[in-house]
């Protein structure tokens, strides 16, 4: 594929292009291998992690990682989170995934439609991820300005406000991916947590997904899970941090993967009339939906 010089790297000229109405990025996602992933033979014991970008995924990689060996840190402290819970749509992955010792944890922004048909037969299981749909606009935005990947862009104000409101970001519509997923939850082992309730208790988030994956942690393990997965202790943490990708991928030097790690940093960058139209739009997506979230701090 062709390469580009961007601040002295030559990195590939990397493209979103629709798929099926999704959008893969040219480089690090194929067409055909993503159209194989719904034959994938997936097991009992498999765990997918579902999320719309920039909803905490890395979070998720780091808990499962940590709820595996009961919050022994030690023992994970030698690889990448995202070696050890790698994507399914990166190009390159079936392989690996096949032959991968259960259990198999993996990530994925793909919508439901792609996903291995083994789901729907209850092999196998999902945790979904969200996150208030204005926090995730402006971590993507910070998020954009420095993974190469994707397009660079000015502002927040109009160009990427724009683009996320008409869903043309790679992870497309966000209401059409948390919709889709939200409204097969009862066909397939589901677990939806919020990033805002991890936030406020990460303690019982944590108990949660343990149940979920019949796993038995005593309060002293889930408050070692918790402990190595805090914000700071994370963003301290090499193997959980990202600073480690390279520059092919994450320019390091525009941005910094842990970022904030807040709810409610919209209110610092939406003008009062985006604010407006987003929960209008909001209103109007969401009306039939169960779901609630919780906005800010307060
Ligand atoms: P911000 O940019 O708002 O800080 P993803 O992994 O899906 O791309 O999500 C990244 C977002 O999750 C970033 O949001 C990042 O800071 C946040 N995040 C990751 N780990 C976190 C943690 N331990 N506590 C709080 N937020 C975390």
């Amino acid at each position: 594929m062709a390469e580009i010089v961007t601040d002295g790297h030559m990195v590939p000229d990397y493209k979103l292009v629709p798929h099926e109405g999704f959008n893969l990025i040219s480089g690090i996602h194929s067409p055909e291998e993503v159209e194989q992933i719904q034959n994938w033979k997936i097991r009992e014991s498999d765990i997918f992690v579902v999320t719309y970008p920039k909803s905490g995924t890395i979070w998720l990689q780091q808990i499962l990682s940590l709820i595996e060996v009961k919050g022994d840190a030690t023992a994970i402290n030698d690889q990448l989170t995202s070696e050890r819970i790698p994507w399914i749509e990166v190009m390159g992955n079936e392989e690996k995934f096949d032959s991968a010792p259960s259990p198999r944890i993996r990530v994925t922004h793909l919508q439901y439609k792609f996903m291995p048909l083994g789901l729907k037969k209850k092999k196998g299981k999902v945790i979904y991820v969200a996150r208030n749909p204005k926090d995730v606009l402006v971590s993507y935005f910070h998020f954009h300005k420095y993974a190469t990947m994707l397009e660079t862009l000015a502002s927040i104000k109009d160009t990427f406000f724009e683009k996320f409101m008409e869903g043309n970001v790679y992870g497309n519509c966000w209401f059409e991916h948390i919709k889709t997923w939200h409204s097969h939850k009862d066909e397939i082992n589901f677990l939806y947590v919020t990033y805002e309730d991890m936030i406020k208790d990460l303690g019982s988030v944590v108990e949660k997904i343990s149940l979920f994956l019949g796993k038995t942690l005593t309060p002293q393990q889930v408050n070692k899970v918790v402990e190595h997965s805090t914000f700071k202790n994370m963003k301290d943490n090499p193997w959980a941090n990202y600073k480690m990708i390279p520059s092919s991928l994450l320019n390091q030097q525009h941005g910094t993967f842990l970022r904030k790690g807040t709810i409610g940093d919209w209110k610092n960058y939406f003008t009062v009339a985006q604010n407006e139209r987003f929960d209008r739009l909001y209103q109007q997506k969401m009306k039939d939906v169960p779901l609630s979230f919780i906005w800010d701090m307060s």
